[in-house]
């Protein structure tokens, strides 16, 4: 259960998997777009996971509508303050959330650096009409290269004021962390805090890598660390959050189960996991659903469920007055 005395947060949740499907037929009609369904009942399948998928890139591929139809900067501010919206109607107290600018601007070719500046607008827009705290978190989408990344990360540190973090989504398989290795020594330069999507598609050695090499601070997923006992060591022992999204691991055919999920492993070991969304939308759930069924179902008593959400604010982006004040 949710224990309402304590903060509740959510510090790994994707903004562009978070587009509502109603937003997403509003903004087909205003820009004349073809979608593949013209009510919200029949558009749901295309833009929601119904069934589980069985990678991690065909789950991505679930999200492709919700930026399609970021047909101008307007819309980019838009989809940002509903974000805001839909956390404070949530209950969550703080949420930090990430985007992949360069995602964003793909299909209708918008200026990257506007994009950045069109969310940023939005959730300040946002976080003023729904008093919930927010920070943003820029993502490199892999899975576009490392010319197409390092767009990405120019555009993050032109508003480097707007941007707490760095982090690194999409084909973690096809391409590992070791390609970007100058972007992220570049962002630890310019300040930002660093997490990174590892140990989700590949191995305890990505996490190794993220850690060592790119600097991560934290961990997106992490699921395949219990493979590797020094792993989970290093992990506790250095503090390093893990940013668990229990369905969202089943859905991408991470896990097999709930029941097989390690987030109860982390707990045990003392390693600062949390439980988070991801792309809520596009996988039909909300933070109530991880806590209140996701985490029952993985195994979790209600005093790791109450750690898990004690490490959320714990291992937050932000200063220790920054926790105290939302504490
Ligand atoms: N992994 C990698 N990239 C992503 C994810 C994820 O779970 N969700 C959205 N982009
Ligand atoms: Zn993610």
């Amino acid at each position: 259960m949710i224990d309402t005395t304590l903060p509740l947060t959510d510090i790994h949740r994707h903004l562009d998997g978070n587009i509502r499907a109603q937003t997403i037929l509003d903004l087909g009609r205003q820009h004349n777009l073809t979608l593949p369904a013209s009510s919200l009942e029949a558009l749901i399948p295309h833009v929601q996971v119904t069934s589980n998928e069985p990678d991690l890139v065909s789950f991505l591929s679930k999200l492709d509508w919700g930026v399609k139809v970021l047909a101008d900067l307007d819309a980019c501010r838009r989809v940002a303050y509903e974000n805001i919206e839909d956390a404070a109607h949530n209950g969550l107290h703080y949420v930090e959330l990430r985007f992949s600018p360069g995602y964003m601007a793909m299909t209708h070719q918008l200026p990257v650096e506007g994009v950045v500046e069109a969310v940023i607008a939005g959730v300040r827009e946002g976080c003023r009409d729904f008093n919930v705290e927010a920070r943003l978190i820029g993502i490199m989408s892999r899975t576009f290269g490392e010319t197409a990344c390092l767009r990405e990360l120019d555009a993050l540190l032109a508003h480097r004021d707007g941007i707490t973090a760095l982090d690194l989504a999409g084909d973690e398989l096809g391409f590992p962390g070791s390609l970007f290795l100058s972007h992220f020594n570049r962002a630890r330069d310019a300040g930002l805090r660093i997490t990174v999507h590892a140990g989700e598609a590949a191995g305890p050695e990505s996490i190794w890598q993220a850690i060592r090499e790119l600097g991560a601070e934290r961990i997106g997923h992490g699921v395949k660390a219990v493979e590797d006992a020094a792993l989970m060591e290093f992990l506790t022992k250095q503090r390093i959050g893990v940013e668990s999204c229990l369905t969202s691991n089943i859905q991408t055919s991470t896990v097999p189960s709930l029941a097989q999920h390690p987030l109860k492993t982390f707990l045990e070991h003392g390693v600062l996991a949390s439980i988070n969304t991801d792309d809520p939308a596009v996988q039909g759930i909300d933070i109530q659903h991880e806590y209140h069924v996701a985490a029952p179902a993985a195994g979790l008593t209600p005093a790791q469920i109450r750690q898990a959400q004690i490490n959320g604010l714990e291992i937050a982006f932000l200063s220790e007055a920054e926790k105290a004040a939302l504490r």
